[in-house]
């Protein structure tokens, strides 16, 4: 079953408890927590502070995607969390290895994310052998609402090309511009994880589950 993660970016802040518990008994669910540093993108949302009580809320899986400089310096805060999931962005790493060894000895999944215009080639092979999860960003990182960028699918093909070849486990998440109509062309490519914040938390009628269910179709 592919993974839907709805990006809290693009929630309700003045009744967050509430907007996560719309998703209470959804199965395959992971909720995304869109980290920025406004430094390493062009904007500023929220740290372990207004994250922290998130984990007593919910059952699902905490899926952290930082878009911050210096990645390191959040492993410690962000231990108490109760994360499943923490990507960096290759980018924002000069040592990935390192900051990839220390990651795992804390959190159960590790996932490195890259920008629409870095190829899948900056990393190298034995890395795809010790990571969970690549995020292929198909909107340049920063905001919700933005459209999708279809050049990036090429990345998609030839990572799933490359899991086959090698017999490889990670996911492949896709986060920026998913909607229903993508959906299933990106499913189609190799992505096991779809991203969706304002597809997700825009419908109307709050029908959360409903817009999750349509991401699976
Ligand atoms: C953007 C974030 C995304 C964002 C996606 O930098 O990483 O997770 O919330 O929002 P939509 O689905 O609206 O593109
Ligand atoms: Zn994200």
């Amino acid at each position: 079953m592919t993974i839907i993660a709805p990006s809290l970016l693009s929630a309700n802040f003045l009744s967050l408890q509430e907007e996560i518990q719309r998703f209470d008994g959804v199965k395959d669910l992971w909720l995304h927590l869109d980290v920025m540093d406004g430094h390493f993108v062009p904007n500023l949302t929220f740290g372990q502070t207004v994250l922290k009580e998130i984990h007593r809320i919910t059952t699902h899986k905490l899926d952290a995607h930082l878009m911050v400089t210096n990645p390191e310096n959040y492993i410690e805060p962000f231990k108490s969390l109760n994360l499943y999931n923490f990507t960096f962005h290759w980018e924002a790493s000069i040592h990935q290895d390192r900051l990839i060894q220390e990651l795992k000895k804390h959190y159960p999944s590790v996932g490195i994310s890259l920008n629409p215009a870095t190829p899948i080639e900056v990393i190298p092979e034995y890395i795809f052998k010790q990571i969970d999860l690549i995020l292929i960003m198909t909107v340049n990182p920063g905001f919700g609402g933005q459209s999708f960028i279809s050049g990036c699918m090429d990345k998609i093909t030839k990572l799933q090309a490359l899991k086959e070849k090698h017999d490889l486990n990670f996911h492949i998440q896709v986060d920026g511009g998913v909607n229903q109509q993508n959906a299933k062309s990106l499913k189609h490519a190799g992505a096991t994880n779809l991203v969706a914040g304002s597809y997700i938390f825009k419908e109307p009628n709050k029908n959360y589950a409903a817009q999750v269910s349509s991401l699976r179709e």
